[in-house]
């Protein structure tokens, strides 16, 4: 048995970096580590980078800089670069910044511990391949600790959409489904290890088309078989693109009693000419029908979205349809960014909006979402939702959960027997910025 040793992993960025910090963990599990939150006791540090926006690498780099004190205090310290950064800048990483042993891109992670003892006897090592073999059936053979309730699966990884603005078609490259049984039955193990609340993650998630029986599945089909399995209450996907909605998938918004009514459907912009420029492929029409069928599918579904001001070319009459189209769809949750020019992309070549025009969309932008994100939310009050309780919350005697729609609900549970991972129905009674309270019916 190896000798216990401490790993500090930080992520940054989507929700499946953090998938694969848990399945950087549990491969360097095998190779004695454990996960500590305390970076200063740390024999392995990784940072789990992300590319999409932003001066990620600068970021990276002075991160980098700051675990120095680190290092001189502790030489046997291991310092790593993982992700979609690791994936883009390689070799530059190590040439850059000589605190750095190990650079692994997300298709590698499988390699860790190969990696790590090449490390530990004082060698450099980097692995920015797009191999051949499954990264995840390599990780499959893993320690099967309990799990909290919630708990990410990553079916699919990749795009083949290329969006104008968008990175991910290079660090993550082409459009790889799992194949449906592997899913499944990782799907089992996590719900005999206590989760109760799968969420299904991929950069084009509805995209998915892994093989199955009887040949390729789609995003639907899986659904509708992971349903089946016993103790799987909660079923959620992210992130999907409009084209890839197709009918199978929204019928089983209607119809799969564990699909949670909850879709982000990210748009970008409300500007014809914008999509078409962000090479998109639709439009802000199809969208809002897309929108309404899936409304007719399942009336109560909460809606979330992407969206990018500033994209070059953006006019004022753009942002304009922009605006628009958010206050024709009504979304319960957005996330929105000024757009950065990511190197190698086909809008980075373009004349670019002025920062101080792309500060002042995303401030009118966001104060807009804001105040359709509270309408939806003091909306529920009133109503019953269920929430799958998770932690503790602010005060003594509360728990905190996520309701059917996503939302952060606290309860006052004290004295009613409410355990981590049950499965409650509540009673909505109050709306505050980011969450909601609620009594237990
Ligand atoms: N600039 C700003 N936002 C971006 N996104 C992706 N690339 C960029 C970029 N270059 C946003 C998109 C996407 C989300 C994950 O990040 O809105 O949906
Ligand atoms: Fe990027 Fe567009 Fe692919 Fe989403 S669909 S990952 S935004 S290229």
């Amino acid at each position: 048995m190896p000798a216990e040793r401490k790993l500090f992993i930080k992520t940054y960025g989507c929700q499946m970096n953090v998938y694969d910090s848990e399945r950087m963990a549990e491969a360097l599990g095998g190779s004695g580590y454990v996960v500590t939150d305390d970076a200063e006791e740390a024999d392995m540090i990784l940072l789990n980078t992300c590319h999409i926006r932003e001066k990620a690498a600068e970021k990276m780099y002075s991160e980098l800089g700051r675990l120095r004190g680190l290092k001189d205090a502790n030489p046997d310290l291991r310092i790593g670069v993982a992700g979609c950064v690791a994936q883009a800048e390689g070799q530059e990483i190590l040439r850059r910044q000589p605190l750095v042993d190990l650079v692994v891109g997300p298709q590698s992670y499988h390699r860790l511990p190969q990696m790590e003892a090449r490390v530990r006897g004082g060698e450099r090592a980097l692995d920015t391949d797009f191999p051949d073999e499954d990264k995840f059936d390599h990780l499959a053979a893993r320690p099967r600790a309990r799990r909290g309730p919630g708990a990410f699966l990553t079916v699919q990884e990749g795009c083949d959409k290329f969006c104008a603005f968008c990175v991910v078609p290079y660090t993550r490259g082409a459009e790889v489904s799992r194949p449906a049984a592997r899913v499944l039955s990782e799907a089992r193990d996590l719900v005999e290890r206590g989760v109760r609340e799968i969420t299904l993650l991929g950069q084009n998630v509805n995209a998915y088309h892994g093989d199955g029986t009887g040949g390729e599945w789609s995003l639907a089909r899986l659904i509708r078989e992971l349903a089946r399995i016993d103790g799987l209450d909660r079923i959620r996907y992210t992130t999907s693109h409009p084209n890839d909605m197709d009918d199978d998938l929204i019928a089983a918004h209607g119809e799969v009693a564990e699909l949670m009514p909850y879709l982000h459907l990210p748009v970008q912009s409300g500007s014809d000419r914008v999509l078409k420029a962000m090479n998109r492929k639709h439009t802000a029409d199809s969208y809002l029908r897309l929108i309404g069928r899936i409304r007719a599918a399942r009336p109560d579904i909460l809606i979330s979205g992407d969206f990018i001001v500033g994209f070059p070319g953006e006019t004022e009459s753009d942002f304009a349809d922009t605006l628009a189209l958010v206050g024709a769809v009504e979304y319960g949750q957005c996330y929105s960014f000024k757009y950065s020019t990511r190197p190698g992309t086909p809008a980075a070549e373009r004349p670019q909006v002025e920062e101080p025009v792309k500060d002042d969309r995303l401030r009118r932008l966001q104060a807009l979402l804001r105040d359709q994100q509270h309408a939806v939310q003091r909306r529920m009050v009133g109503q019953e939702v269920g929430v799958l309780f998770d932690k503790p919350g602010r005060e003594p005697g509360q728990m905190v959960g996520k309701s059917d729609h996503l939302h952060s609900v606290f309860v006052f549970v004290a004295g009613d027997g409410v355990a981590r991972g049950d499965l409650r129905r509540v009673r909505i009674t109050a709306s505050a910025p980011n969450s909601l309270a609620g009594t237990l019916v």
